[in-house]
């Protein structure tokens, strides 16, 4: 309805502002010593500002939206599960790209996704160091800075710039079957493969035609859910790898500005199985 749709867009509004405010704290926080622990392996990095970030977002959209639902990388690491309800729901990773954020690299990112009814409405990134803001909404066009950002039109991947990510699991199998889907593309003759260390931001330069692909496996939702409007809205595809229709809680997806690109990738990758998002831990302990 139209009441809604202005609702929403306050609420874009107010994500923004509130992305800004985060960015604005973790350039600060990056200039300083930095305190690190490790999460769910030796390279599954985590900061105090992390969690201080997270923080800031939810209590600053709770305080406004007190009825919205939130899912947060660092409160879900906590034990908070993340199922997507019909609720109006903000999805939030605070520093996306947190051993990046370790190491000074300038890329780094706040990522503000919200859904209603399930249906992803809008999405908010901002690169913290360029100072550079990701927005789309539903229906509404993908813009960067202000201005509206379109995909790559390439469907040949031989002349195709692709990004990927390594998530922190580095066991044996899962580094062969990351080293070999980068090797089928090479021989393909893909121009390049980056790897820049943020999901989100690599989400992005799909968006703005800059990559002409992106894929992972081993994300979460938190990683995927704002990127996801911002390149819809930008006239790409972004879906399952499995060339199914995109599932948050997958832990995987890919994205490309055409469908041809997409469906050529999804036909070289050999999939690396994670467990899903919403996986209901509590339910198998207790096993109800
Ligand atoms: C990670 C980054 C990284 C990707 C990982 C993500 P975080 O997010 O996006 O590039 O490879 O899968 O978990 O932990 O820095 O928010
Ligand atoms: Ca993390
Ligand atoms: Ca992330
Ligand atoms: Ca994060």
């Amino acid at each position: 309805s139209a009441e809604n749709n202005r609702h929403w867009e306050e609420c874009m509004e107010f994500a923004v502002q509130t992305a800004r405010r985060a960015g604005q704290v973790i350039r600060e926080a990056v200039k300083l010593d930095k305190c690190v622990t490790t999460k769910s392996s030796a390279v599954d990095l985590v900061t105090e500002t992390d969690q201080q970030v997270e923080e800031l977002i939810i209590s600053t959209l709770r305080d406004r939206y007190p009825s919205h639902r939130f899912i947060g990388e660092e409160s879900s690491a906590a034990g908070e599960r993340c199922f997507l309800t019909d609720s109006p729901t903000w999805i939030i990773d605070p520093i996306d790209g947190t051993c990046n954020f370790v190491h000074s690299f300038p890329m780094v990112a706040v990522s503000i996704g919200f859904a209603v009814k399930k249906e992803l409405e809008f999405g908010v990134i901002y690169h913290c160091f360029e100072e550079t803001l990701y927005t789309a909404r539903k229906g509404h066009g993908a813009f960067c800075n202000g201005l509206r950002l379109q995909v790559s039109k390439e469907k040949d991947v031989s002349k195709a710039l692709i990004l990927t990510e390594i998530g922190a699991k580095r066991d044996p199998e899962t580094l062969k079957i990351f080293l070999g889907n980068m090797e089928k593309l090479l021989k393909a003759h893909a121009h390049g493969i980056r790897v820049i260390g943020s999901a989100t931001l690599a989400l992005c330069q799909v968006a703005t035609g800059a990559a002409d692909a992106y894929y992972q496996f081993g994300l979460h939702c938190w990683d995927i859910a704002a990127a996801a409007v911002i390149i819809r809205e930008a006239g790409g595809v972004v879906m399952d790898t499995s060339g199914g229709p995109l599932d948050l809680m997958s832990r995987r997806v890919i994205a490309a500005g055409t469908p041809e690109m997409a469906d050529y990738i999804v036909q070289q990758l050999h999939s690396i199985s994670y467990e899903r998002d919403d996986h209901d831990t509590d339910c198998i302990s207790t096993s109800c």
